[in-house]
């Protein structure tokens, strides 16, 4: 399944983070709001169970949420959306993966895991702002499948038609979250017209 949360704000946001004139503070801010109003959206489908409470009138049913949601950012560039998330679940936890993307051949490469424990009865949201070839979220989704995750959503930022059928293909079983979906990738796996390097654009890192 695949879902744009094209809300007029998200669109808005996102224009600004796309602008290159746009520097670290904004770019970073921006990708923060824009976290929180993607995961609001997606929390409509969190499993809620009822629970007897009482109010200060009397009793009555209540809802909790029923799920332990685990969010994981592919590091470095889904450290960026991390906070946005946690501030409307803060109950979350958090996983990390390293994965960087080889330049010249584009494949992904994992220099890091740590998981916390119960992805088998979790939700587990794995968070990246690019999803280019779509390679670093399948091999993330693998890795956290492989550790025993069972209900997986990708979230990210702006997806390249290629890295959307890379993972609908390899894991229909995921659901995927994009803020847009673009036209392509350029020559060199960059997503057009994208917003450019997101790690870098983060950290101010060029
Ligand atoms: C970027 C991005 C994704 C990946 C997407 O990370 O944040 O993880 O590339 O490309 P793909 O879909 O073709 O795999 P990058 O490898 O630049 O690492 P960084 O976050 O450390 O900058
Ligand atoms: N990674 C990025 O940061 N940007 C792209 O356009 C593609 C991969």
């Amino acid at each position: 399944m695949l879902e744009v949360l094209d809300h007029p704000l998200i669109t808005h946001k996102l224009t600004l983070m796309r602008k290159k004139e746009t520097g670290t503070k904004d770019f970073r801010e921006n990708l923060d709001e824009i976290a929180e109003l993607m995961a609001y959206e997606i929390c409509r489908d969190l499993p809620v169970r009822p629970i007897d409470i009482e109010t200060p009138i009397g009793p009555t049913t209540g809802y909790e949420l029923s799920k332990e949601v685990v969010i994981v950012p592919i590091l470095r560039a889904g450290v960026g959306l991390l906070d946005g998330i946690r501030r409307l679940v803060p109950t979350a936890k958090v996983g990390f993966i390293g994965m960087y993307r080889d330049e010249e051949t584009l494949e992904p490469h994992e220099y890091f895991a740590k998981f916390p424990k119960g992805l088998d009865e979790a939700i587990v949201m794995i968070v990246d702002p690019m999803l280019a070839t779509g390679g670093s979220a399948c091999d993330a989704i693998s890795l956290i499948k492989e550790r025993g995750a069972k209900n997986i959503k990708l979230i990210c930022l702006v997806g390249a038609p290629e890295g959307v059928k890379a993972v609908t293909e390899k894991h229909p079983d995921v659901d995927v979250y994009l803020a847009a979906l673009d036209e392509k990738l350029n020559e060199v796996g960059y997503i057009v017209p994208g917003l450019g390097d997101a790690g870098d654009r983060i950290f101010g890192t060029k």
